[in-house]
C-alpha cells in the first residue's frame, strides 16, 4: 500500500482532496492511502474534509516562520524533513498547494512529487504543447489558477486544460503524467471555464495517483525497473518482434496474444484473439502491462490505440483516425491528392453503373481496389476490360467483400520495383528503417497469384541515398504533416508501399504497422533496443532517435503449405527445426504452425519464415537457402520461392 501525503492551501476549496478520498473509497485508487494532509494555513477548507475522513492533518504556516526570522529555504527544508521522518510517504500530491517548493524540499522526495497545474504543459521543456489532434498551443507556465485560466481566454486559445506532472526545480516543468483538454467557448468567463477544468481535474488527478500506486510511473517501472510487454498478433512479424523484445534489458516479461508456437518459447502466449480488443484491454489492465505493441492493422483500424490510451495504457500504433490511412483506401487517396503526394491517377465510384461505363473507356492494364481491407484480397490488376468488368461485378454487385466493397477505386497501373519503406514516427519527426522488398506472388519471377508475402530482404541495394532522401522529402514528410494538419496525428510505424516508376517513387498504398514478412529481416539487422524505439515514440522524442543497423543484409524466405494461396493442407509435421544453424545469424520465425504432442505441425498457408543474415546479400541468401530443404527444415508439400533477394543482386548490377 503506497502512502500518500496531500498538500492543500487556504486558496482552494479542497475539492481535489475530496476527489482523491472518493477515488480511494471507490477503489479507483487501489493501492494507496492518504497518511497526512498538509496545509499552509489553519483555515484551509480542505482541512475539514480531511478531518471528516479521519485523516491526520498538519499546518505549516510560512508567515510564522518569517516572524521567527527564518528563511523560505529553511521552511522548505524543515517541512520536507518533518514529513519524510514522521510519515514516510511514497508520494506527495500537490492538490492546490500555492507555494513553489524549492530544491530544499524536493531533495527529500525525488520523482515523487505530483503537481496539478491549471494549464497544458508539454512533455519536455519546449514552449509549445501538442494537443490530441496534433495542433500546438503555447504552454502556460508560472501562473496561478485564475491567472492561468484568464491567460488562455485572453490569448484566444481554442483549448486549455490541466496537467498532472512530477515537479522538478524548474517551475511548471517535469515529466507529464496526464493532461486533460477543455475546449474554450466564445462566451467563457474564468469561472465558467475553470468549473469545467475542475471537473476534468477530479478525474485525472486520481488516475495519475493510481498509476503511481500501481507502480506504472514514478522513479521505477515495476519492481526492477523493467517492463511487461504485450504483443498483439500471431504471425512471423510478431514472432520477430517478440524475439527482439526478448533481447531488451528493459523488458521483464513478454505476453503474446494470441502468439504462436514460436513466440511460446520466448513469451507467454495468451488465448485472446487480436480482434478482441475489449478482451485485450481487460488482460492489459489485469496484468498491469506497461507497453502494448500492435502487430496487425485490424485492431488499430478498429481503434485499439484510442481504447488503451483512454484507459491510461501505453500502446504503440496509431489511433483510429490515423490508422484510416490503411483502413480506407479512399481516405488515403484523397489525402495524397490534397497534399500532392505522388501516387497513381485514380477515380472513386460508389455507383456500379458509373464505374462500369468508366471501365469501358480506359486503357489497360488498370487496377481496381475495393475500399476496405477485404482480408488483403480486394485488389485486382486487370489486363483487359473483360477482367475489369468481372471483378467490378464481384465486388459491387455480388458483394463478395460485403460492405467493404461498397466503394471502389479504379487506378492507373504503375510499373517498376516495389519497395517497403517503413518509418518510426511520433507525428512530427520520423526516422526511416532500412528499405526492404516484399515478394507478393507465389512463384519465382513474380508469377502466379498474390499471397500474404513469400519473402523479403533488406536493405535494398539499388535504393541509393539520393532516392531515399527523395522518398523522405516527397512522400514521408508530407504524409506525416498532412495527417497532422487533418487532425490525425500519426504515432507508430508508418509504412508506405512504394513503386519506383520512371517518373520517380509513387505510393501504392499505406500501411499503419510493420510489414510482414519485412519485419523479420529488419529485426535481424536492427542494433537498437526495440524498447528504445517505443519510448522515443511515446515521449515524442523521435527527433533524437538514432537507428543503428548491422552491416550486410538479411533475407526471409517464407515456407508455405501445399495449395496456398488457394485451399491448402494443414497438419504436416515440420522437420529439421533442430538441425538448422540456429545462431545469431539465422532465425526461424513461426507464422502458421501449431504444436501437438511436442511436434510442430503446419497450420496455415504461410508456415515459417527462415531468416538469415550475412555480410552481404548473397551470403545472407546462401545461409538462408542452405537451411531449407530435405536435410534441413522441411515438411511435406512445402513450397517456397527460390529467388528472394535476387532482385537486389540483379538490380544492383545496373547501378
Ligand atoms: N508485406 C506487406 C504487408 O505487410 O502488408
Amino acid at each position: 500500500m503506497k502512502k500518500i501525503a496531500v498538500f492543500i492551501s487556504d486558496k482552494g476549496t479542497g475539492s481535489n482532496l475530496d476527489a482523491i478520498i472518493e477515488a480511494i473509497h471507490k477503489k479507483k485508487i487501489r493501492n494507496g492511502k492518504i497518511v497526512v494532509v498538509v496545509s499552509n494555513k489553519k483555515d484551509a477548507l480542505g482541512l475539514n474534509i480531511a478531518k471528516k475522513a479521519g485523516i491526520q492533518t498538519i499546518i505549516r504556516d510560512l508567515s510564522e516562520y518569517k516572524r521567527k526570522g527564518k528563511s523560505r529555504n529553511e521552511y522548505d527544508d524543515d517541512l520536507g524533513k518533518f514529513v519524510k521522518k514522521k510519515f514516510q510517504p511514497d508520494l506527495i500530491v500537490l492538490a492546490g498547494w500555492m507555494l513553489i517548493l524549492s530544491g530544499n524540499f524536493i531533495k527529500y522526495f525525488p520523482n515523487r512529487i505530483m503537481n496539478l497545474h491549471p494549464g497544458l504543459l508539454p512533455d519536455g521543456d519546449e514552449d509549445f504543447v501538442t494537443l490530441r489532434d496534433g495542433k500546438k498551443i503555447k504552454a502556460i507556465r508560472g501562473l496561478h489558477t485564475d491567472a492561468a485560466v484568464q491567460y488562455a481566454i485572453d490569448h484566444h486559445f481554442p483549448v486549455t486544460g490541466s496537467t498532472v506532472h512530477f515537479i522538478t526545480e524548474k517551475v511548471d516543468q517535469g515529466p507529464v503524467i496526464i493532461r486533460s483538454e477543455v475546449r474554450i467557448m466564445a462566451d467563457d468567463t474564468v469561472g465558467r471555464l475553470y468549473e469545467r477544468m475542475k471537473k476534468e481535474e477530479h478525474n485525472i488527478l486520481p488516475k495519475a495517483i493510481n498509476l503511481f500506486c500501481e507502480g506504472k510511473i514514478g522513479d521505477k517501472n515495476g519492481d526492477d525497473g523493467k517492463m511487461k510487454i504485450l504483443i498483439i498478433g500471431s504471425g512471423g512479424r510478431e514472432h520477430a518482434l517478440a524475439w527482439r523484445f526478448s533481447q531488451s534489458k528493459k523488458v521483464s516479461k513478454i505476453f503474446c496474444a494470441p502468439g504462436n508456437p514460436g513466440t511460446k518459447k520466448i513469451a507467454q502466449n495468451v488465448e485472446i484473439s487480436s480482434s478482441d480488443i475489449d478482451g485485450l484491454l481487460r488482460f492489459a489492465k489485469k496484468e498491469k502491462i506497461d507497453l502494448t505493441f500492435v502487430g496487425p492493422e485490424a485492431p488499430l483500424i478498429a481503434g485499439i490505440a484510442d481504447l488503451f490510451q483512454k484507459n491510461d495504457l501505453k500502446i504503440i500504433g496509431p489511433r483510429k483516425n490515423a490508422a484510416a490511412i490503411e483502413g480506407s483506401k479512399v481516405f488515403a487517396k484523397k489525402l495524397m491528392l490534397k497534399y500532392k503526394i505522388p501516387t497513381g491517377e485514380f477515380a472513386i465510384f460508389d455507383d456500379y453503373k458509373y464505374a462500369r461505363e468508366f471501365l469501358k473507356t480506359q486503357k489497360y492494364p488498370l487496377v481496381i481496389k475495393a475500399e476496405g481491407q477485404c482480408f488483403g484480397k480486394g485488389v485486382a490488376v486487370c489486363k483487359n476490360s473483360l477482367e475489369a468488368q468481372s471483378f467490378l461485378k464481384d465486388v459491387m454487385v455480388r458483394k463478395i467483400f460485403g460492405d467493404e466493397g461498397k466503394r471502389v477505386l479504379v487506378e492507373e497501373y504503375l510499373c517498376g520495383q516495389e519497395i517497403s519503406f517503413m518509418v518510426v514516427t511520433d507525428g512530427f519527426n520520423f526516422v526511416s528503417l532500412l528499405p526492404s522488398q516484399d515478394h507478393k506472388k507465389i512463384n519465382d519471377k513474380d508469377k502466379g497469384p498474390n499471397t500474404g508475402g513469400m519473402g523479403a530482404y533488406a536493405p535494398v541495394p539499388f535504393l541509393h541515398k539520393k532516392l531515399l532522401k527523395r522518398i523522405e522529402k516527397d512522400i514521408v514528410r508530407p504524409t506525416i504533416e498532412a495527417l497532422r494538419k487533418e487532425g490525425c496525428l500519426y504515432e507508430g510505424i508508418l509504412y508506405p508501399g512504394l513503386i519506383l516508376t520512371d517518373e520517380g517513387p509513387k505510393v501504392l498504398e499505406f500501411n499503419c504497422r510493420f510489414g510482414d514478412p519485412e519485419t523479420q529481416p529488419l529485426m535481424m539487422l536492427l542494433k537498437n533496443d526495440l524498447m528504445e524505439i517505443c519510448q522515443a515514440i511515446l515521449a515524442k522524442k523521435v527527433k533524437n532517435l538514432k537507428l543503428a543497423w548491422q552491416k550486410g543484409a538479411a533475407v526471409c524466405v517464407v515456407l508455405s503449405s501445399k495449395g496456398y494461396p488457394g485451399k491448402y493442407r494443414k497438419g504436416d509435421v515440420v522437420k529439421g527445426l533442430d538441425s538448422a544453424d540456429l545462431d545469431n545469424h539465422l532465425s526461424v520465425f513461426h507464422s502458421g504452425t501449431k504444436e501437438e504432442k511436442g511436434k510442430i505441425l503446419t497450420n496455415s498457408g504461410r508456415v515459417l519464415g527462415v531468416t538469415g543474415k550475412g555480410s552481404n546479400l548473397a551470403k545472407a541468401m546462401k545461409l538462408t537457402y542452405g537451411n531449407i530443404g530435405k536435410k534441413v527444415i522441411h515438411f511435406s508439400g512445402m513450397h517456397y520461392r527460390k529467388d528472394i533477394g535476387l532482385k537486389g543482386l540483379e538490380e544492383s548490377l545496373w547501378e
